[in-house]
């Protein structure tokens, strides 16, 4: 078995991405990732965007969204959906009160209620916590995330490209603002408008909107960016050797690629040995081969694994550094 490279750090800090449906192994499997690599000496952060945490379940912690040390090298932290809304939200009304002054008079925070239960709020603010979390990556080697099943988290990868194309379209939309307003300031004049309280602004460079989406358009550059490079960012999907896994990690396959993304890894988990099937398990090993084998053909050129269905349900350092070597390649 050949070492997974692409696992392991290349200069830059390398982000691991492990998705896949509802009950597959994620959780397990990306603690096994991230306890492998630590051993190995690299400083490893792993963070659960699950809302559903249970990471600390499995590393037989207590978790909450500070970093707290595991073992030599190993961190690992559960982040809070809804801390991380209401950050959203707070940071969301800073911005707009900042660039509408005139608009005090309304009082935004009672529509920040709301806004929290609107839909897609949770996907920008778990976008905005992988913002942060790649923009503080150089204490770590390796940060692994562990992710919510395929849905939300597939949202939020396809985010960074579908923000980048209407930023882009609301700059354009910005600049001819500014520029109806700069041909309707000749017509009138400056003098009339600096008696005003509050000056509309004119020029791209003193308007705190235009500001904002440009700045915005160069975060979410940023991080586009490196979702994208092979470099950095590592996505693998786990599913189990059946039939509704099989059709999601293909369609999650399909949207990582139209959204800039690819998928470097299948991971096969909880395959059964076929030395221990019992005569009431022959369908499951018969199903078991067949997607084994359609995996095989669907997925060509990706790196494809199988992990066995151990006895029991891995948990803890040993059995899951066990677990992560193999992934690993070791
Ligand atoms: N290789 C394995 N052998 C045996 N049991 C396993 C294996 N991998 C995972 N499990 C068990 O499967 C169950 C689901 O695993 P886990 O919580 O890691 O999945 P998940 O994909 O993170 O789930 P969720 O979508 O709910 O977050 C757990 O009970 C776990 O211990
Ligand atoms: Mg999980």
């Amino acid at each position: 078995m050949t070492l997974r490279e692409y696992l392991l750090p290349e200069g830059d800090t390398r982000i691991i991405i492990v998705i896949g449906k509802g009950g597959v192994g994620k959780t397990t499997l990306s603690a096994a990732i991230a306890t492998a690599i630590s051993s190995r000496g690299y400083r490893t952060h792993i963070i659960s965007l699950d809302p559903a945490h249970n990471l600390g379940d499995v590393l037989e912690e207590e978790l909450s969204s500070t970093p707290k040390e595991i073992s030599n090298n190993l961190y690992a932290s559960e982040l809070d959906l809804e801390d991380l809304v209401k950050k959203y939200l707070r940071n969301l009304g800073d911005s707009l009160k900042a660039m509408y002054r005139y608009l005090t008079v309304l009082n935004l925070d009672k529509y920040f209620d709301i806004l929290a239960s609107s839909p897609g709020i949770e996907e920008y603010a778990t976008l905005d916590a992988l913002m942060e979390i790649v923009k503080a990556r150089s204490s770590w080697d390796v940060i692994v995330l562990d992710t919510p099943p395929t849905g939300l988290t597939l949202r939020v990868l396809g985010l960074p490209k579908i923000s980048l194309i209407w930023t882009e379209k609301l700059i354009g939309l910005r600049r001819a603002i500014l520029e109806r307003r700069e041909a309707i300031r000749r017509i009138r004049g400056d003098e009339e408008s600096s008696q005003e309280e509050y000056k509309i602004p004119v020029k791209e460079e003193e308007d705190p909107v235009m500001q904002e989406l440009k700045k915005y358009y160069e975060d979410i550059s940023y991080l586009y960016n490196f979702l994208t490079n092979l470099q950095k960012t590592t996505v693998v999907c786990v599913m189990n050797p059946d039939r509704l896994s099989f059709f999601e990690t293909k369609r999650a396959k399909d949207f990582l690629t139209r959204f800039g993304l690819s998928l470097r890894l299948i991971v096969i988990n909880k395959v059964l040995r076929e030395s221990c099937i019992t005569d009431e398990l022959r369908g499951v090993l018969a199903l078991q081969r067949e997607i084994l084998h359609e995996v095989k053909e669907e997925f060509q050129g990706l790196d494809i694994m199988t992990i066995h269905h151990t006895n029991d349900e891995p948990r803890g350092l040993n059995a899951l550094k066990a677990l992560g070597m193999r992934i690993l390649g070791e």
